[in-house]
């Protein structure tokens, strides 16, 4: 183990969808299935790390010698995030967080009413960019998922989040994003150079994206 470039490294990763409640059986979520993020975890493990998960909603397993935290909605997974961040070297953001949430949950279930209901919104915290803005903050790698002007987008975000790198994924590549086992993505530098890599499985994506972080911070 100790030959191992991540070797005493600690790594925390945010995956997954987040469940925003509108009442006791009811939610706000999205299709995030959390593979990204759980292959990311299990390269960081085989890289000699000491990786922590903080997962949303999903079915998928991980090993257990991840430290998994799962959580709910985006305000645990702020909790969850802030409670461990202070000793964290690398912490990678691939959770699909709900941007609003309910303003007032119903304690109980909602009844059929009205031939139309409303939902006020509000807005979430945004997990990533609170950890950009921490004075001592570990190596930061970000996603964005996007659908127009990609690279334009993609470089206001690593700014405006202070990522260190900023992984794109385009909506109009096939096989990438959501759901899929395949991916295809575009590393955004600090430099302000940025790369871009041909589909493959999210396994080898992850292995590509621990590569660049091992470059970096080794
Ligand atoms: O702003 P946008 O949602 O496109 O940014 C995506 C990046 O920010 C991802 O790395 C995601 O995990 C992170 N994020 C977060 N907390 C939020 C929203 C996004 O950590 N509330």
């Amino acid at each position: 183990l100790k030959n191992k470039p991540l070797y005493g490294k600690k790594c925390l990763i945010t995956a997954g969808p987040t469940y925003e409640a509108i009442d006791p059986v009811r939610f706000i979520g999205n299709h995030s299935s959390g593979k990204m993020g759980s292959e990311l975890a299990h390269q960081l493990l085989d890289q000699g790390a000491e990786v922590t998960l903080v997962m949303g909603p999903s079915q998928v397993t991980t090993s257990s010698s991840i430290n998994r935290l799962d959580v709910k909605s985006a305000q645990e997974m702020y909790d969850a995030v802030h409670e461990h961040i202070s000793d964290q070297d690398i912490a990678i953001f691939s959770a699909a967080v709900a941007d609003y949430r309910p303003a007032n949950p119903a304690d109980s279930k909602i009844k059929k009413s009205e031939d139309t209901l409303s939902l006020e919104l509000v807005k979430n915290p945004d997990i990533l960019a609170s950890v950009g803005a921490l004075q001592h903050r570990p190596f930061l790698v970000g996603f964005a998922l996007e659908t127009n002007d990609e690279l334009e987008h993609a470089f206001a975000k690593a700014k405006k989040k202070n990522t260190d790198l900023l992984i794109l994924n385009s909506m109009r590549d096939k096989g990438a994003g959501f759901g899929t086992d395949t991916n295809k993505i575009t590393m955004i530098h600090r430099s302000g150079e940025h790369q871009e890599f041909a589909l493959k499985s999210k396994a080898d994506v992850a292995k590509d994206i621990v590569n660049e972080i091992i470059k970096q911070v080794v």
